[in-house]
């Protein structure tokens, strides 16, 4: 048997009834989530920058859950794309009722080398990408008097920062601080916005791109995670789902991390003493001992 938490969690139709805009829904974390809603019923807006990449995903999507999905190429960064997406999505569905802002564009690089045209582009897609789409689909909800629910995915360093990523942690920070704002504005029309931190999860995309091999063995992110492995994507699948549906329908401004631990074992002063072995300790307990008596 598999372990539980590999297992779907929700119960089936969760979502029946309901349609869900995911933004880079085809492809990795994005796309196992949009599976996950699917199978739990939800009809599906996916978009992604690549049409024939969005549009195969849609249909495997919908091969694999029997669901209604609708894959559309949209660039998040222009708002008039993003005002066409979901009209296309209002067009084949009707009322939208929940969106996953998980499109991202991130690559590891040092400050001082990034150009100007570099901080802006992944600032675009994260940041602007992020609140052109809540914005959009907002003044829907608002509009039309329906209540709607927002789930960002964003990472621990949106509050811990992080060399070497900084346009996507200046990003990742102020689009959690808009979940957290609207969380307080918006929840008198009855909209929800919460936002999920992951850890390691492994995609190709991600992976590729942030732990490239080239770096050897200081990116194996294995040792910096408490819980000694990495994420399912079932398991976040199966949070994801359960902010979007009505389970959760007391929380909202939440960011929940779901990262082994990992962010805390970088933050804690004396957590490298990891490192000291079994040996060593008895040796360290031996000389202290000593300077007590
Ligand atoms: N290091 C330094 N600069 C980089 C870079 C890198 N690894 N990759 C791109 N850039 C710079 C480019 O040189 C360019 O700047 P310039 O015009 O001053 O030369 C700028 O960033 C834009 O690059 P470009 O490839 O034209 O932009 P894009 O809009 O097509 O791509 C990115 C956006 C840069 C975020 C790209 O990595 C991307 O498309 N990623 C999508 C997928 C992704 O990142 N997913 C997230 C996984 S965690």
């Amino acid at each position: 048997m598999s372990a539980s938490y590999t297992r779907p969690m929700l119960p089936a139709g969760t979502f029946s009834g309901r349609t869900i805009a995911v933004t880079g829904g085809g492809t990795g974390l994005g796309r196992s989530m949009s599976e996950y809603f699917s199978a739990l019923g939800a009809n599906l807006l996916i978009c992604g920058r690549r049409s024939e990449v969005i549009e195969s995903a849609a249909q495997e999507i919908s091969a694999a859950t029997g669901g209604q999905v609708l894959g559309l190429s949209c660039d998040v960064r222009k708002p008039e794309e993003v005002e066409a997406m979901f009209a296309a999505g209002a067009e084949r569905f009707g009322t939208l009722h929940g969106l996953v802002n998980n499109a991202a564009g991130n690559f590891i690089c040092p400050t001082e080398r990034l150009s100007y045209n570099a901080f802006n582009s992944v600032v675009d897609i994260v940041l602007k990408g992020t609140y052109n789409c809540t914005l959009a689909l907002g003044k829907r909800w608002i509009a039309g008097g329906t209540p709607g629910v927002v789930l960002n995915i964003s990472t621990t360093y949106a509050w811990t920062g992080s060399g070497y990523v900084v346009p996507s942690a200046v990003s990742k920070a102020g689009a959690l601080v808009m979940v957290r704002s609207l969380a307080s504005e918006w929840g008198k029309y009855g909209i929800r916005l919460n936002a999920i931190a992951p850890g390691a999860f492994p995609t190709e995309g991600a992976w590729s791109r942030l732990r490239p091999p080239e770096l050897g063995p200081n990116a194996d992110p294995m040792k910096r995670i408490p819980l000694g492995r990495h994420g399912e994507h079932q398991e976040l699948s199966n949070l994801a789902a359960y902010l979007l549906s009505d389970f959760s329908a007391y929380i909202t401004g939440a960011c929940i991390t779901i990262d082994g631990g990992t962010w805390l074992r970088g933050a804690g002063q004396f957590n490298a003493l990891e490192d000291v072995t079994s040996e060593q300790w008895d040796d360290l307990q031996a000389a202290m001992k000593r300077k007590r008596s």
